[in-house]
């Protein structure tokens, strides 16, 4: 059964101002894997769990149509708004059943979501719309994240982790998988040619308000605040006071810089 923890209005909008889209070194390593599988020129690309948009628009240079696949429709709404590109369209769908004719794709992508799919569902699917030679390229950020600033990067992360460690006890047990850097995920794909990466570190400046708005994306704390709505609105505004005293600031547009790891798993369908 499809995990449903991205329905709500609030939270899609929320998810457009503070996910972060898909760094540029990343963005190069699918693209390249590509280059190497399959000739141009690119007809279609879909991104599955595409969410805001955030993760689709990045293809739509690339491609003559991209399609950008969502089971939430709330997110398919804040998708469209989002993102108007003459070659991007946006639907509601579940991942495992994608509206496209089989061997179509040239390139299959699900940022930050593969982990939510039935796993198997979806490698099924995936094999019928890939063309030969066609690729996928499932990746994640972690939560395996370092915060810098000054001479307090330790006691950030430190903090950062505190708060990872406090919002397990309302995760999803498909997040073992993002925890696992998609091992069983990888190990599922039925080509040979493949790929886990996992050594990715990207370094981004952020601000301390859109560190705590990041957090409150997050699926644990979503399930946090439906229980217990007073308590998580007062966890977080305790963490922003506790960063803040920490780097000696008031001011919660001051800016760290966040170095995030990330895990991508690349595969070539046999031609
Ligand atoms: C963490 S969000 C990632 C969104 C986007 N790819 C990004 O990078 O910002 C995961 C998305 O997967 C979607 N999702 C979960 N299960 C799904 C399924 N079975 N089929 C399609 N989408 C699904 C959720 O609605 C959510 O929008």
């Amino acid at each position: 059964m499809a995990t449903r923890l991205f329905e709500e209005k609030e939270h899609a909008s929320s998810y457009q101002k503070y996910r972060f889209s898909p760094a540029q070194e990343i963005q190069d390593m699918i693209f390249s894997y590509l280059h190497e599988k399959l000739n141009k020129p690119y007809e279609l690309a879909v991104d599955v769990g595409c969410g805001t948009g955030l993760s689709t628009k990045i293809l739509s240079p690339h491609f003559k149509k991209v399609l950008g696949i969502d089971i939430s429709k709330a997110q398919i709404e804040e998708a469209k708004n989002a993102v108007k590109l003459p070659n991007t369209i946006f639907r509601v769908s579940p991942a495992e059943e994608v509206p496209v004719d089989d061997a179509s794709v040239d390139l299959l992508t699900a940022c930050a979501a593969v982990h939510w799919f039935d796993i198997e569902k979806l490698l099924t699917e995936v094999d019928r719309i890939l063309k030969p030679g066609g690729c996928l390229a499932f990746y994640t950020y972690t939560l395996n994240m370092e915060l810098h600033y000054k001479y307090r990067s330790e006691q950030l992360t430190k903090l950062f982790l505190e708060v990872k460690d406090f919002l397990t006890n309302y995760q999803n047990e498909k997040m073992h998988h993002v925890q696992t850097e998609y091992k069983e995920i990888f190990d599922c794909i039925p080509y040979t040619d493949k790929l886990r990466i996992v050594d990715i570190v990207t370094k981004t400046r952020i601000s301390v308000g859109d560190i705590i708005g990041f957090c409150q994306t997050l699926s644990a704390f979503r399930i946090y605040h439906r229980l217990e709505p007073e308590n998580a609105k007062d966890y977080i505004k305790a963490i922003e006071k506790r960063f803040l005293d920490i780097m000696e600031v008031s001011s919660s547009e001051t800016e760290v810089e966040l170095w995030c790891k990330h895990v991508v798993l690349l595969a070539s369908k046999p031609k």
